[in-house]
């Protein structure tokens, strides 16, 4: 098969990650017999540097035009001070807006090799911590009118009927595909959104039988995913809550550079990216994880190309390596090998052409 990806290496951290997913997909290539036609997109405080536009209308075209976008990261100290519309995160709130990507599904899954990295205790790692987080992605506070008059700023939140049904129904497929438990999150007993968001979800909760809905308020399930992680296994919210509590059940996993992240819409096309940020203080130092960026284009093949046992030799080449005893810094233990990014890319690639 031929692929058109559009690729965004980003700022910090993201040029090498990203070169190291690129490693692997070509090695996919060659063992499958695809090929991954690679167009560079300039994407954060890269293209604000070179064009004074973080996601200038060129490249957000070239992202429209290809099959899918795999992503690095953006941001950094660097813009911090310029105005709202000119910051590089910006940029990827229009990229999401634009590729229609309003579903974003975030794993938070241990793997038994780092058990020990996560900051929860061990008898309740090993209860299991394997959920899904579904992420409103394109609506809410992010995409509310922003407003700073005098000396009060306003901060819309808004939410549609439409809008939420359709990031409802994902999550009720996404809980009927796994282990048919699905936890709405939301503020109701303070919000009308919330107060819709709960409603729509009961509404469409009639078509999924199969599938057993609960509530609860997101400052609960804050709590929750440190007090029993075990009791979740797909997790609906909307933009923001989904931004906080993602990063929150990143953390348990203990490894935040080893997770991956999908955004979808109602086509193919997605948006892939690492849940990590740019981490501008380890930039160019070959110190990073690539294997978030990695199990992101593992994600790609899967769902946008529908090439699932590419992507089952992905991430069974990221077990071999993990298994054989290397790590990188962010997760490095005693007695195991420490690698660098780049030596972390190459021997995931290499476990591939042997797997
Ligand atoms: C994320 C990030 C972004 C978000 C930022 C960089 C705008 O935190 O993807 O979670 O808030 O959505
Ligand atoms: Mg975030």
């Amino acid at each position: 098969m031929d692929k058109h990806i559009a690729v965004i290496r980003g700022d910090g951290i993201g040029p090498e990650i990203v070169e190291q997913a690129l490693k692997v997909l070509q090695q996919v290539g060659l063992r499958f017999g695809h090929t991954f036609h690679i167009t560079d997109v300039g994407m954060g405080g890269c293209a604000v540097d070179r064009w004074g536009d973080p996601l200038p209308e060129e490249e957000l075209k070239k992202c429209l035009a290809a099959d899918s976008v795999l992503l690095g990261a953006v941001g950094g100290p660097r813009w911090n001070q310029l105005p709202g519309p000119m910051r590089p995160e910006k940029g990827l709130l229009r990229l999401r807006a634009g590729l229609g990507v309003y579903a974003n599904n975030r794993p938070a899954k241990i793997w038994p090799q780092l058990a020990d990295a996560s900051p929860l205790k061990r008898e309740l790692v090993d209860q299991g911590i394997d959920f899904i987080l579904v992420r409103e992605l394109t609506g809410g506070l992010y995409f509310g009118e922003h407003r700073t008059e005098g000396d009060t700023a306003t901060d819309v939140l808004t939410y549609s009927v439409p809008e939420i049904e359709r990031i409802g129904r994902i999550a009720f497929e996404t809980a009927r595909k796994r282990r048919g438990r699905l936890c709405s999150v939301e503020k109701s007993n303070v919000l009308d959104t919330s107060r819709l968001w709960k409603k729509v979800m009961h509404q469409l909760a009639e078509a999924y039988p199969d599938v057993e809905l609960t509530d609860m308020l997101v400052d609960n399930c804050a709590m929750q995913i440190v007090k029993n992680p075990a009791q979740f296994d797909v997790l609906v919210t909307e933009n923001m809550f989904g931004d906080i509590l993602s990063d929150e059940a990143s953390m348990i996993t203990g490894s935040i550079g080893m997770i991956p992240s999908s955004s979808l819409g109602d086509g193919t096309r997605g948006l892939y990216e690492p849940i990590h940020g740019s981490a501008p203080d380890i930039a160019g130092k070959d110190l990073a994880n690539p294997v978030g960026t990695i199990l992101s284009a593992a994600m790609m093949l899967r769902c946008s190309f529908g090439m699932s046992a590419e992507a089952d030799v992905v991430e069974k080449a990221v077990d071999a390596y993990l298994n054989a005893g290397f790590r990188t810094a962010d997760i490095m233990q005693e007695g195991m090998k420490q690698v660098g990014c780049r030596t972390c890319g190459e021997l995931i690639a290499g476990f591939l052409e042997k797997g």
